[in-house]
């Protein structure tokens, strides 16, 4: 089966925006991280990054038929976006959120997150490990 990850707004300037806070690695290597994780559990990653909020939510839609899970990295939308929130509620595929920093330790307006009510399981501060968590995670849920 197929695993949709998804990486919002400004995730493709990762390795170049505020490397103290998000670390050195680029969107190419989350997403290499990505296809190998899934690749190893039996999945092949369908990996995306767009700063259009229509565009991810065209693909979740698609995912309901293409996809068997969902790793979303919403970046700033996960703090602003209903809109994401009730793609995700509609789909019925299991979700986990991810955050390369931890949230919770910087600014109180990136404590609230729309999504999380609507996902499986979010990861918070794991770096960029936190995708292969999240694809072991979906692996998990998925096993019958
Ligand atoms: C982020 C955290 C968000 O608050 C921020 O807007 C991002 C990245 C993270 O991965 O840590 O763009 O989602």
């Amino acid at each position: 089966g197929t695993l949709l990850v998804l990486n919002g707004p400004n995730l493709n300037l990762l390795g170049s925006r505020e490397p103290g806070i998000y670390g050195s690695a680029t969107l190419a290597d989350i997403e290499a991280l990505c296809s190998n994780s899934a690749a190893e559990l039996g999945f092949t990653a369908r990996c995306v990054q767009s700063n259009h909020e229509g565009v991810l939510l065209d693909e979740i839609h698609q995912a309901r038929e293409q996809a068997v899970g969902i790793v979303i990295n919403a970046g700033a939308y996960t703090h602003t976006s209903v809109a994401l929130r009730d793609a995700l509620a509609a789909v019925n595929l299991p979700a986990v959120e991810v955050h390369i920093s931890n949230v919770h330790a910087r600014e109180e307006f990136r404590h609230r997150s729309y999504l999380s009510p609507v996902v499986s399981a979010v990861i918070v501060g794991a770096g960029i490990n936190g995708y292969r968590l999240a694809i072991a995670q979906l692996a998990e849920l998925l096993k019958d």
